[in-house]
């Protein structure tokens, strides 16, 4: 955000420029602006308490879909109060500890695996046009630790190392999940994830991913798109840039 931009939006304006629709990697972009205004996100105080320790150091994700976050936590510990929840990709831990701390709130037993190589991206290949390797390296296994520990969070578990290879067998094999978000930015790591995981993951279970509406991670939009006819799931596109998967067979 420029200088103009910030005293703009300090009088109650927002300056933005709308695009026509544009085409890069053969996906389709513009700028886009719901007309819908409610937001609940504001009525939760402990939403918003809890964002505002992580919004500037610890995480990339915006509001709108941490807010998702702790809303389909809310929503897919009705299905099974015990089955875990895996994140792969974690960077700073700002979306671990957002989990992690709805799923205390609602006193639910399940843990939150997270899984990093906290190292940065790996697995980046032809289908992904902006990533090369390496990028989110600005982080280290102490500063996760330091902050979930700092909020008092004892459901979290810290896998280090390449996803699932590296650090998967540490997960009981008989460990069933209610939700897995996936915000690894690349196409390999995602379909990877999502393979190691499907047979794990209870019906009504949900996969969110967090790079789906973005034009830098373009590996992840088509991974999606590629399984919108498989009639073993439904999935949503939701406008703030996810993409939710719905395990219904
Ligand atoms: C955009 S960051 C995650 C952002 C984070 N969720 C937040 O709250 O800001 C992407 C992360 O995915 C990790 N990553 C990508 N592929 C991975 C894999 N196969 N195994 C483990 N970590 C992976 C990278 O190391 C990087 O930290």
């Amino acid at each position: 955000m420029n200088l103009i931009q910030k005293k703009i939006l300090r009088l109650g304006y927002n300056l933005v420029r709308l695009s026509k629709p544009y085409k890069k990697n053969n996906l389709t972009y513009s700028r886009v602006l719901p007309l819908a205004i409610y937001s609940p996100w504001y009525d939760d105080k402990i939403f918003q308490d809890t964002y505002k320790k992580i919004a500037t150091k610890y995480t990339l994700v915006d509001e709108f879909r941490c807010f998702e976050l702790w809303k389909l936590i809310e929503q897919t510990n009705k299905l099974d109060e015990t089955a875990a929840v895996l994140e792969v990709g974690v960077w700073r831990g700002g979306t671990s500890v957002i989990m992690a701390t709805k799923l205390k709130l609602l006193n639910s037993s399940s843990v939150v695996y997270a899984a990093d190589t906290f190292e940065g991206v790996v697995k980046t290949s032809e289908k992904d046009a902006s990533y090369r390797g390496g990028e989110h390296a600005d982080t280290s296994l102490d500063l996760f630790f330091n902050l979930y520990t700092s909020l008092g969070l004892k459901n979290i578990n810290t896998l280090k190392g390449i996803f699932p290879e590296q650090t998967a067998s540490q997960v009981p094999t008989d460990t069933k999940f209610k939700l897995c978000h996936i915000d690894v930015d690349v196409y390999l790591s995602a379909k990877d994830v999502q393979d190691w995981i499907w047979d794990k993951l209870i019906i009504g279970g949900m996969i969110l991913f967090d790079d789906y509406g973005f034009s830098s991670t373009n590996g992840i939009t088509n991974f999606v798109n590629e399984q919108m006819l498989l009639n073993d799931r439904v999935i949503l596109h939701n406008l703030n840039g996810h993409a939710v998967i719905i395990k219904i067979k």
